[in-house]
């Protein structure tokens, strides 16, 4: 047997570990995207392109420290939603600014005159003196980009003036734009002259923190208006509530009434862990992918995860449906992308698994998943409260933060004589889901050592490994 140097076989183990970071991460996440390194928040610029099969994923970034500092954009790409090749830097500050939370387009007629074609993000920049919109540009599908010499291109009039989300109304773009505590609706012929159009949100839905990260997605026979807020959330801190209503051209007009009482406010998710979501751009066959960042402002930057911080929530479609109230309201789904790691089904949870639970409807369900030290989460099915809870308030390290600990729960919404529901798991997160979609409820979780143990009341689980 050969002997090798000792110093050649410690290189070669830190080599083996800097590859691996899941094997010396407790809480890096098998499935879900993470930055390689340091600090990431809201998912941006999304976008897929038919010409590679590539899902782009941008995302707010610091690379400096696994904390939020001088922001530029990261770019992942994936060609299946859960695999992210991890493409570096594509936007970094300049002296205009930071580089804040945004969105991609594809300009396929050149109206900006970047080519056909071009990639164009539109983004914030962000400075002491104030917030504004800029461009910056790709002519090879979003791998690189070219900031526009003419940035930027709105100026902010007020304070928080950010998050621009383009898409293509008609005959010109439509930008939708977080100001405060409103949204604000521009149009443009060209990416680069943008007109007010108008505004919506004074009267309306939770106002305990600034606005952020707006889209308008038509949805079936409405549109849909997603509004990030921070703080001001149902159970603390930051959460994304949104509004039904119709568009016409010029102005976003809510079904909801105004001034209505804020416990009617829909959130897009009843956990902690879901924020700033964004839909991609171009999705296949019309389909409304989302992606959300899954964390919390509360507690995002105190949380042991170590030299990385935040995970995005796995990709899910969203449509819409009525619930028991005669309200539409957004229906939540893993997308089938995400069922395609669903592997064969196994005895006992692990650290990433999928479980599939059936409640009777005749009894209360409860289901505790747990571990060798006692460590757990509770999740409950109230068959006549009609309401599913989750009690993250045993479930492992909390000592990071006081606003952590704590129960979230949701309205089932719709009556069924049974119910299904899906958990995603994995190292630091449970994403709960109506097996029909009307309830989402997305939180992290740090346990100590991986729940090994499920119990469950008034119900059965069925519990698959995961395929990667
Ligand atoms: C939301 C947000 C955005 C902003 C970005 C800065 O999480 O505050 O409004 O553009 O993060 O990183």
């Amino acid at each position: 047997m050969k002997h090798f140097p000792l110093c050649l076989l410690l290189g070669a183990l830190a080599l083996l570990a800097s590859c691996t970071p899941s094997a010396t991460e407790p809480y890096r996440s098998l499935y879900h995207h993470t930055p390689t390194q340091n600090w990431m928040n809201d998912p941006n610029g999304m976008f897929f392109d038919e010409q590679t099969g590539l899902w782009h994923l941008y995302y707010q970034h610091n690379p400096e420290a696994p904390v939020w500092g001088p922001m530029h954009w990261g770019h992942a790409t994936s060609k299946d939603l859960i695999h992210w090749d991890h493409r570096g830097i594509v936007l970094a500050p300049d002296s205009l600014g930071t580089i804040f939370s945004g969105s991609v387009v594809i300009d396929r007629d050149n109206t900006a005159g970047f080519g056909p074609n071009a990639v164009v993000a539109v983004y914030t920049q962000s400075e002491y003196i104030g917030q504004n919109q800029s461009l910056a540009y790709s002519l090879d599908g979003g791998m690189t980009f070219t900031k526009y010499e003419g940035n930027p291109v709105l100026m902010g009039d007020i304070a928080d003036f950010r998050d621009p989300k383009v898409t293509r109304d008609g005959d010109h773009w439509l930008m939708t734009l977080a100001c405060q505590q409103e949204i604000r609706f521009y149009a443009s012929p060209d990416l680069k002259d943008w007109t007010y159009l108008s505004s919506f949100g004074e009267g309306y839905g939770a106002h305990g923190g600034v606005w952020e990260c707006p889209e308008l997605i038509h949805m079936g026979e409405r549109w849909v208006l997603l509004v990030s807020i921070n703080p001001g959330g149902p159970f603390g801190g930051s959460a994304t509530q949104y509004f039904i209503g119709d568009w016409d051209g010029r102005e976003f007009k809510c079904d909801d009434v105004r001034n209505a009482p804020t416990t009617n406010t829909k959130w897009l998710d009843y956990g902690r862990d879901n924020y700033s979501t964004f839909t991609f751009h171009n999705a296949p066959d019309n389909r409304i992918v989302s992606l959300g960042w899954m964390s919390n402002w509360q507690y995002a930057q105190q949380v042991p995860t170590g030299s990385f911080r935040s995970q995005n929530t796995i990709a899910r479609d969203l449509s819409l449906y009525i619930d028991d109230a005669g309200d539409y309201r957004i229906c939540v789904q893993p997308s089938p992308e995400t069922w395609a790691i669903r592997g064969k089904t196994v005895s006992r949870p692990t650290e990433a698994c999928i479980i599939c639970l059936t409640f009777s409807g005749n009894e209360t369900g409860v289901v505790t998943l747990s571990n060798n030290l006692g460590e757990k989460v509770t999740m409950t099915l109230d068959v006549h409260r009609q309401t599913f809870s989750m009690d993250r308030t045993a479930a492992g390290d909390d000592s990071f933060s006081a606003d952590f600990p704590g129960v979230t729960t949701t309205s089932l919404f719709v009556h069924r004589p049974s119910y299904t529901v899906y958990l995603f798991l994995d190292r630091c997160s449970i994403e709960a889901f109506d097996g029909d979609g009307a309830w989402a409820m997305t939180n992290l979780v740090f346990p100590t050592t991986p729940y090994n143990r499920i119990k469950v009341v008034g119900g059965e689980a069925t519990i698959y490994e995961i395929n990667r």
